[in-house]
C-alpha cells in the first residue's frame, strides 16, 4: 500500500518520506499523538490497512475493517495559539472533500463539523487533536485523523449501521484504490496546512458551501439536554449559528447537532 501511494504522489511531493504504513493498529491518532510528542516533525503520515480501536469524536468508535477504508492521521505542527485554529477541523473537511471529489468524480457533503456525507448517509468523519504546551499556550502539535469508507458494499456494516452509512463503492459503483484516496487526502491536506492562516476566509466559505447542516431543523444534545433550533451559517471560527425555536440566536462550538432526516433523527 505505501508503494502504491509513492507511486501516485508527485516525486516533488514535500511529505512523500514520511509516511509510516501499519497493517494493523489500534488507532492511527493515538500513535500519531504518541510520535508527535516524541518529536515527529509536521507531515509525519501514520495509515494503517485496519484499525482495532479507531476512535471518533465524542468518545465513540470508528469502524475500521482491514483494507475497506482509508484510515490515517497526519501530524502538523501550527506553531500558533488554539484560538487560531478554530476553523482547522472544517478545512480538513474541505479538503477529504476534495480529495474524494478528485477520485471519484462526485463531491460529498460535510455534516457540521466533522463527518463527510453522500445525501443522508456517513461516508466518513474526521478527528482533530491538538496539544497545548501548557508553559507558552501554543499549539504543539494537531494531529488530524481521516476515515473514509471506500469498499464496503451494503451489507458489509454493521447491522445497526447498514442505514446510516456508505462508502465510496456505494457512491459510484466502483471499486476506488483506498492508496488514490490516500494519495489525493495526502495532497490535499499539504495545500489546506499551505493557506490554512492565509486562505482562511475562503476555506471557510467553501466550508460553507459544503455543509449541509446550514439551512436545516437541527437538535443540539448536550448532556442530557435537547434543544431545537434552525441551523443558520457557520462563520469563519466554524461556529454553527443557531436560531432556537423561542427566536434567539446562539453559537455553537461543540455537543451534537443531529440534523431532522438524517442518521435515523426523524
Ligand atoms: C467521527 O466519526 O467522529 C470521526 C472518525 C475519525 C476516524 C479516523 S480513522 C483514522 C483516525 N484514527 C482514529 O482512531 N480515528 C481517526
Amino acid at each position: 500500500m505505501k508503494n502504491q501511494i509513492l507511486h501516485i504522489l508527485p516525486e516533488d511531493f514535500p511529505w512523500r518520506n514520511q509516511i509510516q504504513w501499519y497493517d494493523v493498529i489500534d488507532s492511527t491518532n493515538t500513535k500519531a499523538k504518541v510520535l508527535a510528542s516524541q518529536g515527529a516533525p509536521e507531515g509525519t503520515l501514520i495509515i494503517a490497512g485496519c484499525q482495532t480501536g479507531g476512535r471518533g469524536r465524542l468518545g465513540r468508535s470508528f469502524a475500521s475493517p482491514k483494507d475497506s477504508g482509508v484510515y490515517m492521521s497526519l501530524i502538523l505542527r501550527p506553531n500558533c495559539s488554539p484560538s487560531k485554529l478554530m476553523h482547522l477541523t472544517c478545512a480538513a473537511g474541505v479538503a477529504a472533500a476534495d480529495a474524494v471529489e478528485t477520485v471519484s468524480g462526485i463531491r460529498p457533503g460535510i455534516k457540521w463539523t466533522n463527518d463527510l456525507v453522500y445525501g443522508r448517509q456517513k461516508l466518513g468523519g474526521i478527528l482533530t487533536e491538538l496539544s497545548v504546551n501548557p508553559q507558552t499556550g501554543i499549539a504543539d502539535f494537531a494531529v488530524i485523523g481521516i476515515g473514509i469508507n471506500c469498499r464496503q458494499q451494503p451489507g458489509d456494516f454493521p447491522q445497526e449501521i447498514q442505514s446510516l452509512a456508505c462508502s465510496l463503492r456505494m457512491m459510484t459503483g466502483k471499486d476506488i484504490s483506498c492508496a488514490a484516496l490516500a494519495a489525493a487526502l495526502m495532497v490535499s491536506l499539504y495545500r489546506m496546512n499551505c493557506g490554512l492562516h492565509s486562505q482562511k476566509q475562503e476555506i471557510m466559505a467553501r466550508f460553507s458551501r459544503d455543509c449541509v447542516t446550514v439551512g436545516q431543523e437541527i437538535s443540539l444534545l448536550r448532556g442530557d439536554e435537547v434543544r431545537h433550533g434552525k441551523a443558520v451559517s457557520v462563520n469563519t471560527d466554524g461556529e454553527l449559528l443557531v436560531e432556537f425555536s423561542d427566536g434567539h440566536r446562539e453559537s455553537v462550538t461543540s455537543g451534537e447537532v443531529s440534523i431532522r432526516g438524517m442518521y435515523g433523527y426523524l
